[in-house]
């Protein structure tokens, strides 16, 4: 793996993916942000030496570089998913990279459901801790302390300094956001009402499929992270409703706009 790492760095650096301030995983509710990257460099994965790629799932995706508010970022456009079938180890490559092109801010963005009564679909919620229920972990096996140490702190995985900016940013622009914990679930299926009520059980207030693999990841290797989630739908005891990924993509849209916004200022604002 550290080997791995090493050859896709150099081979980025070459490309002129250099002193990136920011890493973003530009998941389900931020596909806009692209949109207002300065694009200078666009990589399609399959190009990139030890990315995950696999023709069988043909999986499009690119890897970013360019400048977002005066600083230069580093953005995965199109994210792993443990469903498709990636290992733990190969979903989070792109996060080890990240590090090692001398990156320590990550920000990723995910669509979850909402199991907290006080959401709406369409709500925006920055991520204050998480829940790991998925059912393999990142960094299970051989601990290479190149990466980090074998038993990771995980007390504040995302970082207190990032919610602070980022609920200020808001609060002037006057979006309602919400905060709370994500909870992870394996997927691809949504869940069942029972399923939804354990979730809520557990402490948390969104649901997804996404996320909490590359915060651990992050983690591992000393990393800042913010993440920010799309509530898509609900799962609410007793009125669980039917739910569909067009369902979702169609709610995240509508919270596109202010994601971006709120990124770009926060972006722009954060001291390093
Ligand atoms: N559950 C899991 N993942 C999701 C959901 C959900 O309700 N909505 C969007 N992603």
């Amino acid at each position: 793996m550290w080997n791995k790492v090493q050859e896709t760095v150099s081979f980025l650096k070459e490309k002129g993916f250099v002193n990136p301030d920011f890493a973003i995983v530009l998941g389900t509710g931020l596909g806009r942000l692209s949109q207002i990257i300065d694009i200078e460099k666009s990589i399609p994965y399959a190009e990139i030496p030890n990315f995950p790629i696999s023709t069988v799932q043909g999986h499009t995706g690119n890897l970013i570089y360019g400048t977002l508010a005066g600083k230069k970022v580093v953005a995965l456009q199109g994210r792993f998913h443990y469903y498709e079938g990636w290992s733990m180890q190969e979903l989070t490559f792109p996060i080890r990279v990240f590090k090692f092109l001398g990156i320590e801010n990550l920000i990723v963005s995910n669509a979850s459901g909402g199991v907290n009564s006080k959401f709406k679909v369409g709500d925006v919620m920055v991520i204050t801790d998480h829940i790991n229920m998925m059912h393999e972990h990142p960094l299970r096996g051989t601990n290479d302390e190149r990466f980090g140490v074998r038993f990771v702190d995980m007390h504040e995985p995302y970082n207190l300094q990032m919610i602070t900016q980022f609920k200020a940013i808001a609060q002037k622009h006057k979006i309602n956001l919400q905060e709370g914990v994500y909870l992870a679930l394996q997927g691809p299926t949504f869940e069942t009402p029972a399923e939804y009520v354990m979730v809520k059980t557990m402490g948390a207030d969104t649901v997804g499929m996404s996320t909490v693999p590359e915060v651990i990841v992050a983690k591992h290797m000393n990393m800042n992270c913010l993440g920010i989630s799309v509530i898509t739908d609900l799962g609410l005891e007793g009125q669980v409703e039917s739910v569909s990924h067009e369902a979702v993509q169609l709610a995240a849209k509508t919270a596109e706009k202010s994601v971006s916004l709120l990124v770009k200022e926060f972006v722009a604002n954060y001291q390093l």
